[in-house]
């Protein structure tokens, strides 16, 4: 395992799936449990970091000396990001961020009516988050994204890399049931913008971030 890789670099991570409030009851949200982020924070502090966690609304047990944001919607977890990217070394965007939100949150609850058989909710689009922060990227930062897809995984990711300007993009296909959402084990794709690339065996998600690590600190060179 990887020993003090990325000892004093300061690392956030984003995890789980944010939430989009419809009124006081009711949410949009994904099935995004959290597990890989939580897994890339604590390998992360184990190899020295200093780790920012950004969970949006994951139940999982706080990883140890990590520090913790809790967020729910994508607006939280943006105005966290660009708080916390500055004065960082790394940012890792493992968390699913919904698309859209309600274009509207009702104070009250919405209510069925006796001649309504159909609803049509309208969404706005939320912001992103990663092509919002490479904005102010520093050469120094590494961005690494994750591409979550159930067809044409590597040119959907590829073209990721480019659209986000990421440095990385952990790629996952999310239709095989063994891996990605809520399971415990993961197999990815590293795509770098070069074009190089690099998949993992059918491991545990530990296993994964464990690998994640040993590319940074390898591939990337960081300021002292
Ligand atoms: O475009 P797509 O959602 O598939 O891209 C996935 C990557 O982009 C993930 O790293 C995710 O955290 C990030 N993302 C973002 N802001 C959004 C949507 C996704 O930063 N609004």
């Amino acid at each position: 395992s990887p020993r003090q890789l990325l000892a004093g670099k300061r690392i956030v991570v984003t995890a789980g799936g944010t939430q989009e409030p419809l009124d006081p009851v009711r949410y949009l949200t994904n099935r995004s449990s959290g597990k890989m982020g939580y897994a890339i924070a604590e390998a992360a502090q184990v190899a020295g970091a200093d780790v920012t966690l950004i969970s949006a609304n994951a139940a999982l047990p706080t990883p140890s000396n990590v520090k913790l944001v809790r967020v729910q919607t994508a607006a939280e977890l943006l105005t966290s990001v660009q708080q916390n990217f500055a004065t960082a070394d790394i940012l890792i965007m493992a968390a699913a961020v919904a698309d859209y939100r309600p274009k509207t949150v009702a104070t009250q609850k919405i209510k069925k009516t006796a001649n309504n058989e159909t609803m049509t909710l309208q969404l706005v689009r939320n912001p992103d988050i990663l092509k919002t922060v490479a904005a102010s990227k520093e050469p120094n930062q590494v961005i690494v994204g994750f591409a979550a897809e159930t067809n044409d995984l590597l040119a959907n990711a590829t073209k990721k890399i480019a659209a986000k300007k990421l440095d990385l993009i952990v790629a996952n296909d999310v239709s095989n049931h063994q891996i990605g959402f809520n399971s415990e084990n993961n197999q990815v794709t590293f795509l770098f913008a070069n074009g190089e690339k690099t998949k993992t065996a059918l491991e545990s998600k530990r296993a994964v971030a464990n690998e994640l690590i040993t590319i940074l600190a390898n591939k990337f060179s960081f300021n002292e």
